[in-house]
């Protein structure tokens, strides 16, 4: 059964492509058939993976059906679009919705208005903390505790504020991969990965008649009859 997983919410760098790439790595380095969907008309999500160095595909929207014929896990890149019928739809191709949130008033703003439209559907969501901080960690704090009083689910994990992700976006890898400007492998690249990794595993919990069951190195997924005798 393909999973369905999408990340959406608000405008303005909230890093819905960030959270995309690498849930999808997360999957995809698990041994998962991933295809990333990019449904924005900005098509950042197209323009990350141009180089050709992410460990699944990434199409457009138009060319999703085809394209995710033999996928486990799909991953759609929301447009942060305010067009009803638009979210609506969006929604209701979902398994589960991401919503990144930062820990500034206006980006809880809307991720509760976004929460309160999601209430009239019955697809799971959860709030993702993104860009936090580290030393600010009492506005981070504060932040959850806003969305949990609107009844939000809020994943425990917080994705960490680090360069290392908009030098991992310059060169079209994720963010494990990251170098600093001088060439050096950025120091911290491997907490956002982890963190990454973590809330992936928080997602699949939350969605317990569909869990992602990682796949173990060397098997064979394909399809039976598709194999070779
Ligand atoms: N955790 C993070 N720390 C620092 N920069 C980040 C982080 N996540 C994303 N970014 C950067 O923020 C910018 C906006 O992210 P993006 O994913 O494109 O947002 P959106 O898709 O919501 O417009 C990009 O330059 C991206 O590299
Ligand atoms: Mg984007």
């Amino acid at each position: 059964m393909i999973v369905f997983v999408t990340t959406f919410g608000q405008k303005g760098g909230v890093a819905k492509t960030c959270t995309s790439i690498h849930l999808a790595a997360h999957w995809a380095n698990a041994g998962r058939s991933v295809v990333l969907v990019d449904a924005d008309r900005n098509r950042s999500a197209t323009a990350y993976a141009s180089r050709g160095l992410l460990p699944f595909a990434v199409v457009p929207m138009e060319a999703a059906a085809k394209a995710t014929r033999s996928a486990d896990i799909v991953v759609t890149d929301g447009q942060a679009s305010s067009n009803e019928e638009e979210l609506k739809n969006l929604v209701e191709g979902s398994d589960f919705i991401v919503l990144p949130t930062t820990a500034q008033s206006r980006s809880i703003e809307l991720t509760v208005e976004m929460a309160c439209m999601l209430n009239k559907f019955d697809i799971p969501y959860a709030a993702l903390i993104v860009k936090a901080d580290t030393r600010k960690k009492s506005s981070i704090q504060i932040a959850r505790e806003i969305l949990q009083g609107f009844d939000i689910e809020v994943l425990r994990t917080e994705i960490p504020l680090l360069n290392a992700f908009e030098n991992a976006e310059t060169e079209g890898v994720t963010v494990d991969r990251a170098v600093t400007k001088n060439g050096r492998s950025d120091r911290r690249r491997m907490s956002g990965f982890y963190a990454y990794s973590k809330a992936c595993d928080e997602i699949e919990l939350l969605m317990p008649h569909r869990k992602v069951i990682p796949m173990p190195i060397g098997w064979n997924v394909s399809r039976l009859e598709d194999r070779c005798a």
